[in-house]
């Protein structure tokens, strides 16, 4: 009888020191830092997908459509490591006003900080079938001009050159590696 009694305070100490844990867990709260467990805590945060998801695919699309030249026109820069890494700086932090990154998404997803509220959407560049109906000339003539009615602002100040390697960056978002 009393090594029974015992056993059962034993049970109840570990369970008791269980559940703290679990408690203290969950209070806790995501740990400050990056690493998985932050980021599949953030991934169901507040916002219900966070900046993490797939994004919305395919999206419907109503962008303007480029005038034939442009629309038709292959990029003149080849695809190679220094310009696509050109073309990401630009992408994630140099593009002014506003980095692409903020509405497009640090993965280009198309869930960037600003694109809560935005309607239509900013586009979602890893969404292969959507971007797949989209030519370079007319990747190329919305950054330069913005599509209108949109959250999607012009970028007078990219030079062309510079535009051509952020459109070479946008295509390794939906690429087959990736
Ligand atoms: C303030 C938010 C915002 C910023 C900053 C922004 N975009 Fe966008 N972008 C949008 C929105 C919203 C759309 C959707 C427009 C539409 O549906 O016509 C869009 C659409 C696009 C498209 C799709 C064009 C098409 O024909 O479908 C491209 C390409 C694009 N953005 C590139 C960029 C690049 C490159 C940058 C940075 C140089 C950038 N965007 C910065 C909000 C933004």
């Amino acid at each position: 009888m009393q090594s029974n009694h015992k056993k059962t305070i034993v049970v109840l100490f570990f369970l008791a020191c269980f559940i703290f844990g679990l408690l203290a867990e969950a209070w806790a709260g995501p740990p400050p830092g990056k690493g998985r467990r932050h980021s599949r805590r953030s991934f169901q945060g507040h916002h219900g997908i966070g900046f993490l998801g797939k994004g919305i695919c395919p999206q419907i699309r109503k962008t303007v459509q480029a005038p034939d030249k442009i629309l038709t026109q292959k990029n003149p820069l080849e695809k190679n490591r220094e310009v696509v890494d050109a073309g990401e700086s630009l992408f994630q932090i140099e593009a002014q006003p506003t980095a692409c990154k903020i509405c497009h998404g640090v993965t280009g997803n198309g869930l960037g900080i600003m694109a809560q509220g935005l309607n239509p959407p900013p586009r979602n560049f890893t969404c292969r079938s959507t971007m797949e109906s989209i030519s370079d000339g007319q990747l190329f003539w919305i950054i330069r001009n913005g599509s209108p009615g949109t959250g999607m602002p012009a970028f007078k100040n990219l030079k062309d050159r510079e535009i051509w390697k952020i459109v070479r960056y946008l295509r390794t978002f939906s690429g087959k590696r990736r």
